[in-house]
């Protein structure tokens, strides 16, 4: 008896030293860092097989989670979840693999809207069920309160409810007793509402409303090109001295194709390293936006209705590489692999951002009140009586603008467009 119960013993400790968790992630400065000190850079990828929650089918996350560690990923976005669902086996299937996850805290009918905005408690509910049902799994590396809620200068008045989305679920997770999970915003990269819309976010000093991350989706590099014609040092110009971590929640511009990723080598080099974290690639799956990494099967009809095909590609299954592109993205980030600095060692130098002011279009006033719960915009707010109409007089794009604006947007929006078509019609996104 006594034998057996240490053998037990031993057997169970043998089991939960191989499969000890992947340490925390935490933000410090403009940088991530793991609980062992070591600072934290992202070779990510976007992962939504399906609309709903990729994140449910313990074998098919265990098989992607092998070729993803094959690939040399170790960050999934993933954009939608439901949070009455069970993840325990994705999750450790993930984090097995050495894969942490970002989350979107939002979904279809609860993301804030760019037109017509509002914050209230039915959202606060929504995004916080998600943060309860994974804030206990030491992989997840940050959560979404939006993804591409502002595509426009005259959409600048959705920011305040995106900060206020902000404060209010890390004051919910402070609340809670949860550990600093980050939680940051995806922006579209559109080249008009830099760089107010990142510093708005993280502006005012007062960490209990401001963003913890950044993020970008960014399709501006697309091979060949280099870091200046690409807009990379734009970007890493306006991303200097950053006060939180910012880093590409997308990027892979598949035009003309076939992709080389060589900005992953530009992220991870001398002139953005110690400014970025790291990027997504958009994305695992082929589908009819021709981003996939790999497949689970050719395309088949439009009109095949199968349990796991949509839109006519198949969602599951064993994922084979899509060639080159697999290939060359391993092939790039094989090569990459820097270390920055150690916690103990780094003393952030990091700027304060000013909050921008209604000009050129842009039409908040960075010092507004931030909205309460509850509130739906009105047309003004509190303390700037004038953005209003400084803003509606300038806010009229040229036709330029209106194109390059549709092309970057996020690949993963066009496709959420289709169920929200509503929404997206008033931007003309109809392809
Ligand atoms: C929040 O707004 C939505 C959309 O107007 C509405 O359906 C919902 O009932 C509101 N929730 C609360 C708590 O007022
Ligand atoms: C969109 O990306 C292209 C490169 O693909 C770039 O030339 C253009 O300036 C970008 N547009 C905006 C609005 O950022
Ligand atoms: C910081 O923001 C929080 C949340 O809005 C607020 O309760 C607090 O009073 C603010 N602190 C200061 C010093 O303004
Ligand atoms: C907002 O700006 C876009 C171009 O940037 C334009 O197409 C759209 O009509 C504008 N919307 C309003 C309500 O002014």
């Amino acid at each position: 008896m006594r034998s057996s119960t240490l053998a037990l013993v031993a057997l169970y400790g043998a089991a939960t030293t191989v499969k000890a968790a992947l340490p925390e992630i935490h933000a410090v400065g403009n940088k991530f860092f793991s609980s062992n000190g070591e600072q934290f850079f992202m070779k990510g990828i976007a992962y939504q097989l399906t609309p709903d929650d990729p994140l449910v089918d313990t074998n098919q996350c265990k098989r992607d989670a092998s070729l993803m560690e094959e690939l040399g990923a170790n960050v999934i976005r993933i954009y939608h979840v439901d949070p009455d669902a069970d993840h325990d086996g994705c999750m450790t299937a993930f984090d097995d693999a050495g894969i942490y996850t970002l989350i979107d805290l939002d979904t279809f009918n609860t993301q804030i809207l760019p037109d017509d905005p509002w914050w209230n408690q039915t959202q606060v509910d929504a995004f916080g069920a998600v943060m309860d049902t994974f804030h206990s799994y030491s992989n997840v590396l940050g959560f979404f309160v939006g993804n591409e809620v502002i595509l426009t200068k005259n959409q600048s008045e959705a920011a305040p409810f995106v900060k206020a989305a902000a404060r209010d679920l890390k004051a919910y997770r402070d609340n809670k007793g949860y550990r600093e999970i980050p939680i940051g915003y995806s922006a579209a990269d559109i080249r008009e509402l830099r760089p107010m819309l990142q510093d708005y976010l993280t502006c005012g000093g007062n960490k209990s409303e401001t963003i913890d991350f950044f993020a970008l989706n960014s399709y501006s590099w697309c091979d060949p090109s280099d870091f200046t014609n690409s807009d990379y040092s734009d970007l890493q110009e306006q991303a200097e001295q950053f006060p939180v971590p910012i880093f590409f929640s997308e990027t892979g511009c598949n035009v003309p194709g076939p992709r080389l990723f060589e900005d992953q080598a530009a992220i991870f080099g001398d002139e953005m390293v110690d400014t970025w974290s790291g990027s997504m690639v958009y994305e695992w799956i082929q589908e009819r936006n021709d981003y996939g990494l790999i497949s689970y099967g050719p395309e088949v009809d439009q009109t095949v209705a199968a349990s796991n095909v949509e839109d006519g590609f198949t969602r599951s299954g064993t994922p084979t590489p899509v060639s080159p592109d697999f290939y060359n993205l391993q092939s790039q980030w094989e090569t990459l692999s820097p270390t920055g600095v150690v916690e103990s060692e780094y003393t952030p130098d990091v700027s304060t951002r000013d909050c921008p002011s209604p000009t050129d279009g842009w039409l908040v006033d960075g010092n507004v009140r931030l909205p309460s719960i509850g509130e739906t915009f009105t047309g003004t707010f509190e303390t700037s009586t004038s953005a209003s109409d400084d803003g509606s007089a300038q806010a009229t794009g040229t036709a330029d603008d209106d194109d390059e604006n549709v092309g970057n947007v996020s690949k993963e929006v066009t496709r959420t467009g289709i169920l929200l078509g509503a929404v997206m019609m008033v931007f003309g996104f109809w392809l």
